[in-house]
């Protein structure tokens, strides 16, 4: 019965919330070793993910070129990495050593609270004739989970069938100075680009707004070479370049390297119809809400009372006799009321009440206490309390 509804949940959160979300991602190949406490090697990349949560981060994890053996201190550090929208972490396996089905089924034998959610395949050569290995590959990471799948052949790649068995592709991965966004072909949106040794100063918004335009996947831009582990200098500030630039393309300047780092939301307003779809996608989303806590609301209403909405006990005090307690209160109820523990008068059935409305009154010091456990019955609702102990 909830069918259709659902249904329309669905279709509206694919309507608003997807588009809202998709846009240039941050592809951050998080290679080095978290060491320190609290995971301090990590904590630029912290810092980035929770200054710019609303962007779409896909994250490589990679402990020793794979998952490598048991590394508590490294899936903790995993768990700590803060919450973004819609993140991805994919786990790096490297097809061109060791045992990549292995490696696959040790990401999978992590904790739930660490495991990635996808395999991220290293060094793939996009051929024709290694299509069926790396097809295996993906579909055994499928099999055991792993919803995202990344290959990294760090090349234009022309068999579309790679593009097709994953979600996010790597098709450049080679000097900032060299790239031209022109040279990317194929479904932009399913690709990423890894643009190493750029500029330590400046922006990057000219690429960045070029490769929003394209509607490619995702970017990493690191000041440091391909071969090196360590974080780019730059990494906030190139977090927060494409986050900005998420929602619609730059109009503003195109600064090129050299100039000093400006703020990269200024000039780059986002365009009326940004502003009124998300306007619009969150009118929907409390819609959505509304209808769900509508349906919650009415289905606790209206069902057959269940453990969870036992209520431990109701207690009616009153130890001044002079000044007796009214109680009258709707609730629902299936209380059987031991007749030892009531010293007072009801307007319904003493023994048994069955959805009534229940009216207590207390006459004398005494102690009414009606418990939930068993043997009393049990009530849901909104239960009545009065204390008068004074
Ligand atoms: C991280 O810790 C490991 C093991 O203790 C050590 O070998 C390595 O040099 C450390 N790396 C850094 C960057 O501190
Ligand atoms: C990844 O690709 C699979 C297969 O095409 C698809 O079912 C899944 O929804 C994709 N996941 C994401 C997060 O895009
Ligand atoms: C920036 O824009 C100017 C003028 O439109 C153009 O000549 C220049 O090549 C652009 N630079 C980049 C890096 O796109």
């Amino acid at each position: 019965m909830c069918w259709p509804r659902c249904a329309l949940c669905i279709l509206l959160i694919q309507l608003f919330v997807v588009p809202c979300i998709h846009g240039l991602g941050i592809l951050l190949p998080l290679y080095i070793y978290p060491n320190g406490t609290n995971c301090a090697a990590w904590s630029p990349v912290f810092d980035a993910i929770s200054a710019n949560s609303n962007a779409q981060w896909y994250i490589i994890i990679n402990p020793d070129t794979g998952p490598g053996p048991t590394d508590e201190l490294y899936e903790t550090c995993v768990t700590e990495i803060p919450a973004s929208a819609n993140q991805i972490i994919m786990g790096f396996v490297d097809t061109t050593a060791g045992n990549v089905l292995g490696d696959i089924d040790t990401y999978a034998g992590w904790p739930a609270s660490s495991r990635p959610h996808g395999i991220f395949f290293a060094k793939i050569s996009a051929t024709a004739s290694q299509l069926s290995t790396y097809q295996s590959y993906v579909s055994h990471a499928r099999s055991q989970g792993f919803g995202f799948i990344g290959l990294d052949p760090g090349e234009t790649v022309t068999d579309t069938s790679y593009f097709s068995m994953a979600n996010l592709t790597n098709t450049y991965e080679d000097s900032y100075a060299s790239f031209n966004p022109a040279s990317l072909t194929g479904t932009m949106s399913q690709q990423s680009v890894i643009l190493v040794n750029s500029p330590t100063t400046g922006t990057y918004t000219a690429v960045i707004s070029q490769l929003e335009n394209l509607g490619v996947g995702a970017v990493y831009i690191s000041t440091v070479a391909d071969t090196s582990q360590a974080l780019p200098a730059q990494l906030s500030e190139f977090a927060s370049e494409v986050a900005s630039a998420k929602g619609g393309g730059s109009t503003g300047s195109n600064d090129s390297s050299g100039t000093t780092t400006s703020n990269p939301a200024a000039g780059n307003k986002p365009p009326i119809a940004a502003i009124v779809g998300a306007v619009i996608g969150v009118l929907i989303i409390l819609l959505i809400f509304l209808v769900i806590f509508l349906r919650l609301r009415r289905r606790r209403s209206a069902s057959a009372p269940e453990a969870d909405r036992v209520v431990p006990f109701i207690e009616v005090r009153n130890l001044d006799a002079a000044e007796p307690v009214a109680l009258s209160r709707s609730w629902n109820t299936d209380i059987k009321v031991p007749p030892p523990a009531l010293k007072a008068s009801t307007s319904a059935d003493n023994t048994t009440m069955a959805y009534p409305n229940l009216s207590v009154r207390v006459s004398y010091p005494t102690t009414l206490r009606l418990s939930g456990a068993p043997t009393y019955g049990s009530a849901w609702g909104s239960p009545p309390s009065y204390h008068n102990d004074d």
